[in-house]
């Protein structure tokens, strides 16, 4: 692929490339993102998809090896989504889940309801995942509550693990960086290690991180905590995948102490590991998931919380109800959207896909370990990471300010100027992520497999010649 291959100009609503970057620079405000960075470099503008690839207002064409942040898995392009959500439009536009009930949500949760494992009956639809994270918080307390143990708030997430960014979801984040500017924050979060092992003592016992958990409510004191929240392959710290069993154990550990599991897979469920939900690859059972991204494969903004019977029941009671509520929860034409791309799942064997071709993907990264600077590849499905390091034999790692020089300086923009969106991140030790859309086969592994080598060459070269 020439990364910036010109493409016949496509017919597109957008204006001029040169006024949408001066009205980017004026106007919108992004995510995370430092603005001020584009007072001298241009603002990318993505203007158009088509399968696994998106178009700049340029015409330049990107290999999207991050399914724009982990959420178009049935891939770009999918008019039939747009389709279904004009059809809604046509017969209800909007009513809210709040009192009222309509078809497509109500058909929706059962559908849900059915691919979810064991009794995950109930659901309740959010806007995202950090009103999913949120709201399955609240939840856990106010079932404690009902359930006579109301000094059950806390809840017990990981290090470096990311859950959102409202103040309640923000606590559960253990992300320092994210969490000092805002801070006091929602009281009641506290972390315990995550399971990433590449540096761990090789005797160290596998199961090391999942009982960390246990000594962290006993610490705080088992009746006081309400949840642990836990992502089936964790995300930040790139794509750290759980020890054999460690599922397992937590859920033991989560049943002696009267403390509810909650999954949370708003990235790591519709398909993104060759699975309906990431629980379901490792074989536990949660109390609650959380999901969101996929399951529209964000052509709807949509999100929900799928709840145990056994969670949802006191709620169910005469005169009861969960006091929480969001007017889009369950948008109706959100909710087709997520109908049209489940079929699309379904349809397109879509699973099975991942599965056949993890492997693949997976070998492909692993033939990077040759590259100096590659330390370690992990992950599941169509989720991985690359770790770089210095130094493949100790292990060592860049101090902040190199890996700043390495990431945001120069890999970050290096990959998308040769045509590759990926991530390049810093949140624990430097990484790059892939996560294609589910539809990715092996001619976008070789385009992945022959930027990134190129790049990291380049990157080894730079930091050998200082
Ligand atoms: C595991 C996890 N939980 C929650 C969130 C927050 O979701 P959103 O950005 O839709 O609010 C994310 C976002 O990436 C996530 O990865």
């Amino acid at each position: 692929m020439a990364a910036t291959t010109p493409q016949t100009a496509p017919e597109t609503n957008a204006g001029e490339p040169s006024d949408l970057q001066e009205q980017a620079r004026r106007h919108l405000w992004m995510h995370f993102t430092p603005m001020g960075a584009y007072r001298e470099s241009e603002v990318p503008i993505l203007e158009r998809g088509e399968g696994c690839y998106v178009f700049d207002v340029h015409g330049n064409r990107y290999l999207d090896g991050l399914s724009a942040l982990f959420c178009v898995n049935a891939g770009h392009g999918r008019t039939e989504l747009g389709e279904a959500a004009a059809r809604q439009a046509a017969e209800l536009g909007f009513y809210t889940n709040w009192t009222y009930a309509h078809p497509r949500s109500i058909e929706l949760a059962t559908r849900i309801a059915a691919l979810a494992p064991g009794d995950l009956n109930r659901v309740f639809f959010t806007s995202g995942g950090s009103e999913a994270v949120e709201s399955a918080w609240k939840l856990c307390r106010a079932f404690h509550k009902l359930n006579g143990e109301g000094q059950r708030t806390k809840i017990v997430a990981r290090e470096l693990a990311y859950h959102g960014t409202t103040l309640g979801a923000l606590a559960a984040t253990g992300i320092t960086a994210l969490r000092q500017p805002f801070e006091p924050l929602t009281p009641g979060a506290v972390h315990a290690p995550n399971t990433n092992s590449y540096r761990w003592p090789a005797d160290r016992d596998p199961l090391w991180a999942a009982d960390q958990i246990e000594h962290r409510i006993e610490f705080e004191g088992p009746e006081t905590v309400a949840a642990v929240i836990l992502e089936p392959v964790q995300n930040a710290g790139g794509c750290l995948p759980p020890q054999e069993g460690y599922f397992q154990r937590v859920r033991e550990i989560c049943d002696r102490h009267g403390v509810l599991l909650i999954s949370d897979e708003v990235v790591c469920s519709w398909g993104r590991l060759g699975t309906w939900f990431g629980c379901q690859r490792y074989e536990y059972q949660p109390d609650l998931i959380t999901t969101a991204k996929g399951l529209t494969s964000a052509y709807a903004p949509m999100g929900a919380v799928i709840a145990s019977d056994r969670v949802a029941e006191p709620f169910m009671a005469e005169g009861k109800m969960f006091v929480h509520g969001l007017t889009f929860g369950g948008h109706p034409m959100a909710a087709a959207v997520a109908q049209a791309n489940i079929d699309i799942l379904e349809r397109e064997g879509l699973n099975e896909h991942v599965q056949e071709k993890e492997p693949e993907l997976r070998g492909m990264l692993e033939g990077l370990r040759e590259l100096p600077i590659v330390g370690d590849v992990r992950g599941a499905g169509f989720f991985c990471a690359v770790e770089l390091v210095k130094d493949q034999e100790t292990k060592g790692t860049f101090s902040d300010e190199e890996s700043e020089r390495l990431l945001r300086g120069f890999l970050s923009g290096e990959l998308y100027r040769q045509g590759l969106i990926c991530r390049a991140d810093d949140r624990g030790d430097p990484v790059i992520q892939l996560a294609p859309p589910l539809i990715a086969d092996t001619e976008q592994f070789e385009e992945i497999d022959a930027v990134l080598r190129r790049v990291l060459i380049d990157a080894w070269d730079q930091i050998v010649s200082g």
